[in-house]
């Protein structure tokens, strides 16, 4: 079968595609998806877990068919269903023809969108959940205030913030988004290449950050004295994993703090699904890439400032 795969070193990644990958077979419960289309997550480049997998093959954003399903598979699913799926951090393996899943990654596609839309969103939309609701502690009428929210996970952040949860949203990106943004739900927006955005908005009880960085560092400023601070930024902070104390937490005591890695979840996946169909969440804007393109998507997946979500189609 046709796969992308990540080869060389994290320190020299090559992206290059192959037509001779041998197609997974199912076993015990997992279930085998034809694969139409596969987003990408540029940093996932940088990341250890493609360069530990023998196939070398990265993603974990998939939308297509229900193939095969292994011989102890008793759930809901059947041969022919249109699913969108997240494949957990561990695995991946999602940019290619087929892929094998567990019924936990696995949701019913939007109907009101395309294999290429839906593909886009599941790493995403189940980020800006989990941040929000599970870490955050999202609440109606909060002030939230959202980095990177031009971004995949921050234009969804921002949707689900406001339009779910009822909150205030304060958006942080460049001028260019700040229309679209406000269209979206935003009801303050900040340029983060102007300096000082950090002192020129009320304080918020929550900080949902996918920057990371100096930009991580000025949250610190906007977060009321018992509001939670929220961090996905790439690389992690050095708190993060465990690792100690952030160092701002001396000044801010009363400050929860927290980095994590999502994880998959099916019955959550189907609601943020139902939300798009329901017309409450607006869909990534998506470009797309034939599978013998790959390696210009994955470049494109790369760029800032690019606005839409890479795909890569297998059909
Ligand atoms: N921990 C987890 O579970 C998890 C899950 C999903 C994603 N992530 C990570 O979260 C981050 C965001 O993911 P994404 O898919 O939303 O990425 P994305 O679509 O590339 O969006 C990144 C956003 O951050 C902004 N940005 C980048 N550098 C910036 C800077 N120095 N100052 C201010 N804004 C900056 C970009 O603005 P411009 O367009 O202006 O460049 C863009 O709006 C990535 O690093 C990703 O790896 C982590």
């Amino acid at each position: 079968m046709k796969a992308v795969q990540i080869l060389g070193e994290p320190s020299s990644p090559t992206v290059a595609t192959n037509n001779e990958i041998t197609k997974p077979v199912p076993k015990d419960a997992e279930i085998l998806i034809k694969v139409h289309a596969a987003g990408i997550t540029g940093d996932e480049i940088t990341w250890p877990e493609p360069y530990n997998r023998a196939t070398r093959i990265p993603g974990h954003d998939i939308s297509g068919i229900v193939s095969e399903l292994g011989p102890n598979y008793n759930g809901p699913l059947k041969v022919g269903h249109e699913i969108f799926a997240m494949i957990s951090a561990d695995r991946g393996e999602g940019q290619a023809e087929y892929a094998i899943c567990t019924g936990n990654e696995v949701a019913l596609k939007p109907k009101s969108i395309s294999h290429a839309e839906a593909a886009a969103l599941p790493i995403p939309l189940l980020t800006a959940y989990e941040a929000l609701l599970d870490h955050g502690g999202i609440k109606s009428g909060m002030r939230v205030f959202i980095t990177g929210a031009s971004g995949s996970v921050g234009i969804l952040a921002v949707q689900i913030a406001k339009w779910k949860f009822g909150a205030h949203v304060v958006g942080l990106a460049s001028a260019q988004h700040h229309e679209t943004l406000r269209k979206m739900g935003a009801d303050e927006v900040f340029d983060y290449k102007i300096e000082g955005w950090e002192t020129q908005f009320d304080k918020v009880g929550l900080v949902f950050d996918t920057v990371g960085g100096k930009v991580l560092e000025k949250c610190w400023k906007v977060v009321e004295d018992n509001g939670t601070l929220i961090t996905i930024g790439d690389p992690a902070p050095s708190w993060a994993f465990g690792q100690g104390v952030a160092p701002e937490a001396v000044d801010h005591p009363g400050v929860r703090y927290k980095h994590f890695i999502l994880s998959p979840e099916s019955e959550r996946l189907s609601q943020l699904g139902e939300m798009i169909d329901g017309g409450l969440v607006k869909p990534l804007k998506v470009e797309v890439f034939p599978f013998d393109d790959s390696v210009k998507a994955w470049a494109y997946a790369r760029q800032r400032g690019r606005g839409n979500k890479a795909v890569i189609s297998f059909v």
